[in-house]
């Protein structure tokens, strides 16, 4: 194992959905910074997968007249499907119906048991299936029908029934000092601010287990007890690393990075750290909660019928420029929103007429007046050398900065300001001008060019994989060559090597 270790994780998902462009941004996100770790030179463990017990799955299965097992089964797979289409690079696929994490996710609860965090009660009040959350009247609104509703929109039932208790009412103090030492672990900070005042208003005793229904992990010596789904689901990232296993695996927790959408927020910024703490265990370093989209300004919904599915994507507009799209065009931690215009802007704008052309146009010179080879470095002047230094080189330190701090827009701004500074030289230096009147001066510009382009086609590969390699095989860059360290003028491009013919690689889109 690598001595830097860099351990991230997607939520897991609920297997009554078919993947939507949600559950894809999520991932998605996770894996822009676990390729950027990668190629950093960290020993990565990039985990998603499913949650699969609980009410919503049980009645879903129901509906369709299935065995949960069965249904979990067949639906799980559209999520492991999901990896294969949007390029994701996952380690793991956890899925919560595992016997390795049924026997983790008892293991906590003995561990809150023996340690006296678990009492044994009856539990009266709101519950929320679609959330899977339970809430306080105070909290509740009435809608048309009668109903009783959660803030997310969801609609409650009352629930009366034996249940077992996490004694959360008395972590209220604990919590707030752990965020006060910990000012990293919940972010962005907004977000933060949410979480630190929802913990000083009402932290009550949680009801951690069920009995109306059997689709669960058995709490351990009662068997007319299945876990609350959320105690289960959380305990995957212990089971993703062996925690209670191998050792060598164990160097993982605690997670870098539990990435999560700002509906979530609060199981894994309350619940998850005062569950840990109880239990012995370090909490994770930091949980970020990114944003929501909406469609064409439309919150996305079944019965509105707006859902888009990642597929959909894929198949009209490419899969970099899906990637691409989804990671620029909102600031990461904010909502965003999905139009085809806005995607048709950010392919034609971004990547045909910045990046891809700038690597059709050089890449068709060198093609043309230097035989097919990397030119001669040997103009390359001094002021040349120093932006190539200020531009691309140096820029890592800053880029390692925007990912720790899960700022994936700003990442994204960075290596394009590369692009855009290549595409100023090239008007400049009008290097097809230079051909009859300066030749080594045009090889030295072409030369710089190509050094720059190595750069961008490094740096974007955790945001746009396939076009990244794809230009560094136009460049026949070696395999070997293609990660961090080479972001360094000491493996420059060797003059007299050959390169390839390029073709474009993001072609304009036309609606
Ligand atoms: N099963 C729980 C998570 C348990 S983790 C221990 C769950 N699953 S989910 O399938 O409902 O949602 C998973 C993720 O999808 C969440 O991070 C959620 O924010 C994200 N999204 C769902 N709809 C979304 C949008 N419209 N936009 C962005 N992300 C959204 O919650």
């Amino acid at each position: 194992m690598a001595e830097k270790t860099y351990y991230i994780t997607t939520p897991i998902y609920y297997v009554n959905d078919v993947p939507h462009i949600g559950h894809a941004y999520t991932t998605l996100a996770c894996d822009m910074i676990a390729r950027f770790k990668r190629l950093d030179g960290y020993d990565v463990l990039f985990s998603t997968g499913t949650d699969e017990h609980g009410q919503k799955v049980q009645k879903s299965a129901e509906k369709q007249k299935v065995a949960p097992q069965a249904f979990t089964d067949q639906v799980s797979q559209n999520f492991r499907d999901l990896s294969a289409l949007m390029n994701f690079s996952n380690d793991v696929f956890i899925r919560t119906t595992e016997e390795r994490h049924k026997a983790v996710a008892q293991k906590i609860w003995d561990l809150l048991q023996e340690k006296g965090h678990i009492y044994k009660d009856a539990y009266s009040g709101w519950y929320s299936v679609r959330d899977e959350a339970y809430y306080t009247e105070d909290e509740l609104t009435t809608n048309e029908a009668g109903e009783k509703v959660a803030p997310t929109g969801a609609v409650c039932e009352w629930v009366e029934e034996p249940s077992y208790f996490f004694d959360l009412s008395k972590w209220q103090d604990r919590l707030l000092k752990f965020y006060e030492d910990n000012p990293e672990f919940i972010a962005p900070k907004s977000r933060r601010n949410e979480v630190v005042s929802f913990v000083k208003s009402n932290l009550q005793d949680l009801s951690i287990s069920r009995t109306t229904f059997d689709w669960g992990v058995e709490v351990p010596n009662d068997p007319d007890h299945v876990m609350y789904v959320w105690l289960d689901a959380l305990t995957n990232y212990l089971t993703v690393c062996d925690y209670f296993e191998e050792r060598d695996k164990k160097a993982y927790w605690p997670a870098d990075v539990h990435m999560v959408g700002k509906d979530i927020l609060r199981f894994h910024a309350i619940y998850w750290p005062a569950f840990l703490l109880a239990a012995g265990i370090d909490p994770p370093k930091r949980v970020f909660a990114h944003g929501w989209w909406t469609i064409e300004g439309q919150k996305m919904s079944k019965s509105v019928g707006n859902v888009v599915a990642p597929k959909d994507l894929v198949d009209e507009y490419g899969l970099d420029q899906t990637r691409y799209f989804l990671l620029r065009e909102v600031s990461f931690g904010q909502d965003g929103n999905f139009s085809k215009e806005g995607m048709a802007a950010r392919i034609n704008s971004d990547l045909s007429n910045d990046l891809g052309n700038l690597v059709q146009r050089v890449l068709s010179m060198v093609v043309k007046n230097c035989d097919q080879k990397v030119p001669s470095d040997e103009q390359v002047s001094a002021e040349d050398k120093l932006m190539l230094m200020e531009i691309a080189y140096r820029k890592l330190d800053l880029l390692r900065e925007h990912i720790d701090q899960q700022a994936l827009h700003k990442y994204i701004d960075v290596v394009w300001q590369i692009s855009t500074e290549a595409n100023k030289y090239i008007d400049t230096q009008a290097p097809w001008g230079l051909k009859k009147t300066d030749p080594a001066r045009m090889e030295a510009v072409l030369y710089v060019l190509l050094e720059m382009i190595r750069m961008i086609a490094i740096l974007v590969q955790p945001v746009i994989p396939d076009s990244g390699n794809k230009i560094l095989d136009f460049l026949n860059i070696d395999q070997k060559m293609r990660d961090f360290k080479a972001i360094d003028s000491a493996f420059s491009l060797s003059s007299g090597d050959e390169i390839h013919k390029p073709t474009p690689v993001f072609p304009r889109f036309e609606a």
